[in-house]
This record gives C-alpha cells, structure tokens and sequence, in this order.
C-alpha cells in the first residue's frame, strides 16, 4: 500500500455523525493503481472490505467494522474540465466540484454545494436535494474497480438511477472516477442560485450538529419531515440522539449520542409514522 494504513480507527472520525466503532484495518488509497493492487490483495487473501467516502450518509455500529474499509475520499480526487464535461476522481468533494464548475461557467452542480460527499458517496446514492435535482440528472458516465479488480465504464442509463438509488449501491464495486455533463451559463447566476440554496439549507437543516442529513426517503407524494413532525416527534431522544427540533427529518448528535442511540430513535419514529399513518419510512441513510 503507498497510502495510508491505520489499524484499530475509530470510524467516529469518519462519519459526519461521528459515531460508530473501530475499522480493523482503514486504508486510504494514494491512487487508482494503489486501490487495485489493495483490491487484488484483498481477493487473494480471501479478506472482506468496504467502501466508504466521506461518511456523511453513514452510520456504522458502536462495534465497528471487522475486515477492511477502504476509505475513497482525501485522494483520487482530481477535478479535469473540457468544455463542459468535469471529469471527477471519486474522493474528490462534491462542494469542491460545484466551485470549480461554477468559476468555469459550468451549470448543473449547484444543488451539491452545500452536500459535503464526496463524488462517489454521492452517486453511489444519487444524493440530490428534493426529487427533482439529483447526481442522475448530470453524470455521463462512471468508471469502476470491479469485484474482481476489472476496470468498467457504466453510461448514464447503465447506472439504474433512482430517487436516493442506483445499480452501485447491489453491486460489488467501487467507484473511481464521475464525468459530468454540465451547461454554461453566466457565472454570475450560478454564484447567485448556489448562494440561495446554501442560505435556504442553513435556514432549515440543523448543520450546527453531527448529523447525517435526511434520515428518511420521501414517501409518495408526502414528506418524511413533515409527517414527523406532525406525528410530535421533534425533540424526541434517546440517550445522545435527538429529533432535529429545526428540521424533523434530521437526527442530531447532541454530543454524546451512540450509534445504538441513533438506530434506536430511527426505529422509535418509523415505528411511530407506521402506527399513525400506516406508512413505512424507508431509511435514507445507509447502515
Ligand atoms: N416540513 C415540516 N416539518 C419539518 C420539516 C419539513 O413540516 O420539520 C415540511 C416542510 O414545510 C415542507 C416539506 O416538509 O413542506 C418538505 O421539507 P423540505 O423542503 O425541507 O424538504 P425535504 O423533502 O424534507 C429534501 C431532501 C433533502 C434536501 C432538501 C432541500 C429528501 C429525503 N430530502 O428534504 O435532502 O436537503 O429537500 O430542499 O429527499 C438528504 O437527502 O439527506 C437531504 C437532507
């Protein structure tokens, strides 16, 4: 490996709910050539691993995680412009790309400024704001280590993207690199609407405490937010853990949470919602 290899490290530092326990092994891959030969290595031995980016969409259990994780953010993070095609490494920050695209000229990325995952987390899940701008609308193509430490390239349609969903999240592999197909535009405006977003999601989303962003998808036509806090649940706690009193769809670490805190709370309210209104949330963040 020639990057870096930690044993024993506490996951807490790298999910932005800042729980979970010790990865065995945490390796932080230097480049794509790195990140094979770890994959090969990995297969030879028979040794299991995982995946992660920047954690901000994760929660990982107080036990931690035994086998490897393998930690895509930091490198394989370079951001290439050619006209308006961004070709993104997988660690690089999706806030970094939007800034990038937006001194260029480049429209499309704006709705991920105020999203800190990095481009692969991000497409991995097809992160967006709502369910109208996601990471499906502007990806071209995506390239991939297989399983097996082949290298793949998916077009658009070959990502099976949907709300908060896509092919990578079943399938055994881990992203490397992101193209984006984006428009110009008057860099001006895109300063201004990423200016907007940024203001509307301090004004709504409880950023002041680790959380993982929305906790819940959107039901059909509804609103997880809304239906929690309708049903009452803002406030509610469980050790650490609390129900954004700001936005209900948000679960915050009030400082001392555990993550059997914050599993515990999410099922208290996905309990809660199915009892009043015969929904079933559909958990956003990944465990
Ligand atoms: N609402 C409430 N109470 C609350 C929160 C929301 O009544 O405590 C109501 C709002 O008044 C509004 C509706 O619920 O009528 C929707 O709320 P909001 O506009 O905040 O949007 P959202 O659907 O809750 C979605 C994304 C967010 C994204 C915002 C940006 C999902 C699950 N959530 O939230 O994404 O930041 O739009 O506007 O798609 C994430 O995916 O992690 C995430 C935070």
């Amino acid at each position: 490996v020639k990057g870096e290899t930690r044993l024993n490290e506490p996951l807490k530092f790298h999910t932005s709910f800042r729980v979970g326990g010790p990865a065995e092994v945490l390796v932080i891959p230097q480049d794509v050539q790195d990140l094979k030969r770890i994959i090969s290595y990995l297969n030879s031995q028979n040794i299991k691993y995982i995946a992660i980016g920047n954690g901000t969409n994760l929660l990982i259990n107080d036990d931690g995680l035994s086998g490897v994780v393998i930690k895509i953010a930091g490198n394989i993070n370079h951001i290439k412009i050619d006209e308006d095609i961004i070709y993104a490494g997988a660690g690089a920050i999706l806030p970094t790309v939007t800034k990038r695209a937006s001194q260029q000229g480049l429209s499309g990325l704006e709705f991920a400024a105020g999203l800190p995952a990095t481009v692969g987390g991000a497409t991995v899940m097809n992160a967006g704001i709502g369910s109208l701008n996601d990471m499906s609308e502007i990806v071209r193509k995506v390239r991939i280590i297989s399983s097996t430490g082949e290298l793949k390239v998916f077009s658009q349609k070959e990502c099976k993207f949907e709300y908060r969903s896509s092919r990578f999240q079943v399938e055994d592999c881990i992203i490397i690199e992101v193209e984006f197909k984006l428009k110009h535009a008057d860099p001006k405006e895109i300063k201004s609407k990423i200016k907007e977003l940024i203001s509307k999601r301090k004004s709504s989303q409880p950023l002041n405490f680790p959380n993982a962003g929305c906790i819940f998808k959107n039901p059909e036509s509804d609103y997880a937010g809304r239906l929690i806090d309708e049903v009452g649940a803002k406030g509610m706690r469980i050790g650490g853990a609390k129900v954004s009193e700001k936005h209900a769809n948000f679960i915050v670490n009030t400082g001392d949470a555990t993550a059997q805190n914050i599993i515990d709370l999410i099922n208290k309210v996905q309990n809660l919602i199915t009892k009043e209104y015969g929904i079933e949330l559909e958990k956003e963040v990944k465990f």
